[in-house]
């Protein structure tokens, strides 16, 4: 299977904060399950450059516009790393590839007689980077950045948008999981059922973006030449190759809530006025609150998130990330959740398991295991585990498939106290019990660590490592029996060592 994953494309008027990285750790985990299955996988990520407030940031820096996303870009470019994602591709909407791309995609429409000219006049809030009416505003403020949207009237280029409202009604219809979940797929689908307006796809008089084609003196509006990140990226890529032909439509896009219109509604309206394809799937996930609290800087309370790495490591947070909130819905978190989570479910489950595991196996049987009798307990619970795998991943269900996971790491730490090998070791009549305890504790935690290494990469090797297994993560490998005689097992240093809590927030 072709498995192409992006994520919304970043405004870099500012730095990073732990609700980006939210959404690349989740795209991240994705596609390292997909690669596990063996699938051919492409994951975009990037930052969206051509934004009017980007450009108002730089003026007010007194910094040339290309100088200055040249700059900040840096930032944003280090943040998969940071928390372990490895993507493909990272494009910037200021690209040149991207903007012949766009300039194409825009004539495509305009040929066919879907974009027109006339005035715009109304609201647009640059916090958003979108028109308003009054209905959406709260005591005349945008209630997302609580600031005044600006009235602008300008002769723009209008997107017939309208003349789409049936055909993605039928694309609704036809694909009741073209968006997920299912309430967002329902908010979407009564945005269009409530009648679709036709919306400018150009502003005047900003000199930041990409020109349109047959009208130099406008260029596009940042979220349709945002959007067309998705497509442009496969055409530049790889030098020599054009991956739309791999991964066009087998694209799934993952958003937050607060970009949903733009995405399933908009984007597939203009990817058929083009003449393409629509997505295979999106997947809109909730809020990630700190304290109650939504993270912006904005509003006061940014956290950056290679902070919290520095302290716990990145494989800490995008288990936190994922585990803490159910992934899709809007969930509330804490720097004590993060702490707890540290120490009692990686220390102390996932730690100690594997510190215990290979310490007996060292003492009692000079670092060595060799299949025994066969558990069938353990074989079925792992057979199972592969299954719920694949189903919840399908399901984009991330926290489910992690406490599938956490249930087997329980399992096996119940193991460790029902069948005590430290009783086992004194008596020698008892010794062939022991071997296959020891056996089944070992398969058991490379599993677990296959298993788990799609949000914990960095961790999942040292495991396999410290067990004397190659670094293998087919999801096949999620089966008992795996490992062959092995010698040399020592004891495994912490994995997970005690750290500070850090006192506030950062
Ligand atoms: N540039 C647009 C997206 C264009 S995609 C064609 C944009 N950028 S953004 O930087 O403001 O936000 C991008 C995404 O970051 C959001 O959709 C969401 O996925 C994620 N998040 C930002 N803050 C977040 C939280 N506090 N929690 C969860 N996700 C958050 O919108």
């Amino acid at each position: 299977m072709r498995y192409y994953l992006t994520t919304p494309i970043y405004y870099v008027n500012a730095a990073p904060h732990i609700g980006h990285a939210y959404t690349t750790i989740a795209a991240d985990v994705l596609v390292r399950h997909h690669r596990q299955r063996g699938d051919e996988t492409f994951f975009l990520t990037g930052t969206d450059e051509n934004a009017s407030k980007v450009y108002r940031v730089a003026e007010e820096q007194g910094l040339d516009p290309k100088a200055y996303v040249d700059e900040i870009v840096e930032q944003w470019r280090a943040l998969p790393e940071r928390v372990g994602a490895e993507y493909d591709f990272f494009i910037r909407t200021t690209d040149e590839g991207h903007h012949r791309f766009v300039q194409e995609f825009l004539q495509r429409i305009y040929d066919n007689g879907d974009i027109y000219q006339d005035v715009y006049s109304g609201l647009y809030c640059v916090g958003c980077e979108e028109f308003k009416s009054e209905a959406d505003l709260v005591d005349g403020l945008c209630p997302e950045h609580g600031i005044p949207p600006e009235r602008i009237e300008e002769t723009n280029y209008f997107f017939r948008l309208s003349a789409y409202q049936d055909r993605l009604l039928e694309l609704y219809d036809e694909r009741p999981d073209f968006v997920l979940p299912r309430n967002r797929y329902n908010e979407a689908r009564s945005f269009i059922e409530g009648g679709l307006e036709d919306f400018s796809v150009s502003r005047a008089g900003q000199p930041w973006g990409v020109p349109i084609p047959w009208d130099e003196g406008q260029v596009t509006y940042v979220w349709v030449d945002a959007l067309i990140n998705y497509l442009s990226a496969l055409t530049y890529a790889r030098d020599g190759e054009d991956l739309r032909e791999r991964f066009w439509p087998e694209v799934r896009h993952l958003l937050g809530k607060d970009i949903l219109r733009f995405h399933c509604v908009y984007w597939p309206a203009l990817l058929l006025a083009a003449g393409y394809e629509v997505p295979k799937q999106l997947f809109v996930h909730g809020w990630l609150l700190l304290e109650d609290r939504k993270i912006s800087k904005s509003l006061g309370n940014a956290l950056d998130p290679l902070d919290l790495v520095d302290v716990y490591g990145a494989d800490a947070v995008r288990f936190w990330a994922l585990r803490s909130v159910s992934f899709g819905q809007d969930g509330n978190t804490s720097l004590e959740g993060l702490h707890e989570r540290y120490e009692r479910e990686l220390g102390n489950d996932l730690g100690n398991l594997v510190s215990r595991t290979t310490a007996m196996i060292a003492r009692y049987r000079d670092g060595r295991v060799a299949p025994a009798r066969p558990n069938e307990e353990l074989a079925a619970a792992l057979d199972a585990l592969r299954g719920k795998l694949v189903d919840r991943f399908d399901a984009w269900d991330l926290t489910g498939a992690l406490e599938d996971i956490w249930e087997l790491v329980r399992w096996l730490n119940r193991h460790v106290e029902s069948t005590a090998p430290w009783q086992l070791a004194k008596d020698e009549a008892r010794g062939d019990e022991l071997d296959a305890v020891l056996y089944d504790l070992a398969d058991g935690v490379r599993a677990v660590a296959v298993a788990v290494s799609p949000y914990l990469p960095e961790t999942a090797p040292l495991i396999l490592a410290a067990l004397g297994q190659p670094v293998e993560l087919g999801i096949e490998r999620v089966a008992y029996g795996v490992t062959p005689p092995t010698d040399g097992i020592a004891a495994a240093a912490p994995l997970f060592p005690r750290v500070d809590q850090p006192t506030a927030a950062a």
